[in-house]
Parts: C-alpha cells; structure tokens; sequence
C-alpha cells in the first residue's frame, strides 16, 4: 500500500466511494439535482411517484409508464396479515424508526427471493419496498394509538394514501401537496451516511430488503435523518422569539450543536430548505400561521449571524419538522417519513451498485496493541 493510502480521511469525508449519476450537489453553490434536474424545478413541477421513476431510470417518465408506475406501486402497498400481527407485537413506546428497520427486514422475509444482478425480481423489490413503506409507517402509528390499521387505497398518490392511512380520512389537496414536495425533497442526496450504508450491504450481494433495512438504521441517527425530530424539540423547549439569543447563546458557550444547521457538504443555506420554507409559508397562509415558525426564523438569524462565516446554515431538517408538525404527524414520525422519501434514493443506488458491483473492503491504520504473549487468568494481577 501507498504511503498516501494510508492517509487517515477522519468519517472518509469527501472520499469518493463511488461513481454515481443519480444526484449532484454543488455545497458551495447550493446546487442540488436528481438526474441532472434541478430540486427546485422538481418541488414546483413533480411529484414523488415521478421523482422515484426518474431516479431510477436517469430519465422523466412518459405519461404511460408513470401512469403504469402508479397503477404497479399502488397494487402492492397493503401489508400480509403477518406484517400486522409482527408489528401489533411491538411495545408501543418503540421508536418507530427501529419498527421500521425491523420491518423492512422482516418484508424481505414475506417475499419471494431477490437473486442479485436479476432486473425482473429487483424490480418487483423495488415496487414492494417503496409501496410497503408508508403502509408499515401508518400502520404502526394506528397500532400504537390504539386503532386498527386503515387498509391503503388504490385511488390516491403516494403522499395522499399516507395521510389516508394514518387519520383514516382522505387529505386536503393542500396537505397532501406539501407532503408531496417534502417527499420529493427528500428522495435523494448523493452518498450521505445512509446510502453509503445500503450499497455498503447490497455490495456483499445481499438483499435489497437488508441493504434498505440497514440504511434506516444509519438515517435514525440525529447527526443524520433524526436531527428534524431534535429541530422541533430544540424549537419548543425555545417557546417564545425572545427567548432564543439566550438559549443560542447557552448552546455556543457549552460548544454544543444546534440541530437543523450545518452540513458536511453545504457551506450555504440548504437548497431544499428554501423550497421548504415557501412551501410552509403557502400551507401557513391557508392553514394558519404556527408560533414556532417564528421561534425557527429568530434561530436562523442569530445562528448564522454567529457561526455564519464556518459555513453554518440551516440544512433541510431545520424546516420539515415545523411543516410536518402543522400537518398533525407525531414529532417522533419525522425521520420515518424521511425513510419513506429517501426508500427512493437508496433504491436507485441498489441498482446503480448492482450494474457494476465491488464488494466495497476499506483499510484501516492499526493503532493497537502487537505481538503480546497470552497470560493465563490466574497470572493477571
Ligand atoms: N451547531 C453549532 N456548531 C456547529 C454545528 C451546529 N449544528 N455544526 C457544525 N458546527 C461547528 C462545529 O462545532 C465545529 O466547530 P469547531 O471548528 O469550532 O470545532 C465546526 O462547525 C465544524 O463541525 P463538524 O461537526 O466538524 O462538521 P461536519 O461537517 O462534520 O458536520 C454535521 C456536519 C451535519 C454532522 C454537523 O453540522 C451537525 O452535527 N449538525 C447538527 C445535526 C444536523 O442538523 N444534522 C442534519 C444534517 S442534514
């Protein structure tokens, strides 16, 4: 090995891990596309079923194949009856990203093998997990509230079924737009902790079941998926726009982070925190305003007024949560719904491994102990 491979690059920041033609970011320009397309353009004019084809395929769909995708998507969403009865086993106060890692993995079991490298069942997986997500999300939400499962429907987007299958009622157009946009928003992101996860596993030639179960382990992490569940908790225990120089100033002083800002990649705001925010503020304006927004905006100022110069902005969990709260979702459901999104992006990076897998093996710098005689246990002191 070379002397420069055995550089140490601390969290392997900026390595190249693999050559991708899913998604682009720019950290410094604030740029982000899918497949070339830029997040904004997509949160205005697409929607999630057409975002995940276009993941997928490197290309938009024509209106048959995204109405055939729809149709495929929509006909496996429901769960076997061992699926509810697993997840009705769960204590109630599980957090449900840990319910859904176990799910998904417990999916894989329910379903017909998937042979790596084979289009046909990697697609049939593909379908299943990206449908079966949300419906294990809402049914587990129902569980644990106490009410019965709502069955999926076949009539509804990916984002208006979700709402369905949670209330129990169909959603407002509004609500089920913004979900929508959210979804779309956060369908993919180049090769952050989570994606890095799932090709790490898929490239063992595991499962895609595995790979995607593995990769809601590392989106639960709040240095990860579970910092917009810490953004709305920092934003309530805040309460009041006077009160946050005050708790800012507590967090800089004891060097502690601040959820919702700062990026390993950004040094500027966020792009899908913009197309966040303008969406929050069309569903405030029909919905109604909600104080912590305020509380958020007064964050924002005096965060970056401190630690703006480092490159420290708000990333897109610093907005979802505040949008997510004022559609009723349960603050610890935030980083499920992420999974629901993001089940997209890890898919299309399974398929993207697959066409030209390396089982991926780095090295390491040994650090420890060597050649030690072994000591018998009555001779330790
Ligand atoms: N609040 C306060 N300070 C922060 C910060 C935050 N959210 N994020 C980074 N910093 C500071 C660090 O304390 C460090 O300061 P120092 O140079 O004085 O030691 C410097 O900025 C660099 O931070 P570092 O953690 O090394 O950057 P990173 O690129 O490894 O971290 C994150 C990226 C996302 C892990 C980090 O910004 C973070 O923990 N953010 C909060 C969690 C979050 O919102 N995650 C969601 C990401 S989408």
């Amino acid at each position: 090995m070379t002397a420069e491979a055995k550089q140490l690059v601390p969290g392997l920041a900026g390595v190249p891990a693999a050559e991708s033609a899913i998604s682009y970011i720019d950290g410094n320009a604030g740029v982000l596309e899918y497949r070339g397309y830029p997040i904004e353009q997509l949160a205005e004019r697409s929607t999630f079923e057409e975002t995940a084809w276009l993941l997928m395929h490197g290309q938009l769909p024509t209106k048959s194949q995204l109405d055939a995708f729809g149709r495929d998507l929509s006909a496996v969403r429901e769960l076997p009856d061992g699926m509810l009865a697993l997840l009705g086993a769960f204590p109630k106060t599980a957090h449900p990203m840990l319910v859904l890692q176990s799910a998904i993995a417990a999916l894989g079991a329910f379903e017909r093998e998937v042979r790596f490298g084979d289009e046909e069942d990697f697609r049939r997986a593909w379908l299943r997990i990206l449908a079966a997500t949300p419906t294990i999300v809402a049914a587990f939400e129902r569980l644990r509230r106490g009410e019965q499962p709502v069955a999926p429907r076949v009539d509804l987007s990916h984002a208006a079924n979700f709402l369905y299958m949670l209330n129990g009622e169909e959603p407002d157009e509004i609500a089920a737009r913004v979900l929508d946009v959210a979804l779309v928003l956060h369908a993919d992101h180049t090769m952050n902790a989570s994606t890095f996860a799932a090709r790490v596993v898929y490239g063992t030639n595991a499962g895609p079941y595995d790979s995607v179960s593995a990769a809601v382990g590392a989106l639960h992490g709040p240095l990860h998926g579970g910092a917009n569940e810490r953004v709305l908790r920092s934003l309530e225990t805040i309460g009041s726009v006077e009160n946050v120089r005050a708790w800012a100033d507590q967090q800089f002083s004891s060097k502690g982070k601040i959820m919702g800002f700062g990026h390993r990649v950004y040094k500027v705001k966020d792009p899908r925190s913009f197309a966040l925010q303008s969406l929050g503020d069309k569903m405030f304006a029909k919905l109604g305003h909600t104080p912590i927004y305020d509380v958020a905006l007064e964050l924002e100022k005096v965060v970056v007024e401190r630690l703006g110069d480092k490159g420290i902005h708000p990333n897109v969990d610093f907005f979802s949560g505040i949008i997510y709260q004022k559609l009723g979702l349960p603050t610890d459901q935030f980083t499920p719904i992420f999974a629901i999104a993001r089940a997209a992006g890890w898919l299309a990076h399974l398929h993207e491994q697959m066409q030209d897998n390396k089982l991926f093996r780095p090295g390491q710098i040994y650090v420890g102990e060597a050649s030690r005689d072994y000591v018998p246990i009555d001779n330790r002191v």
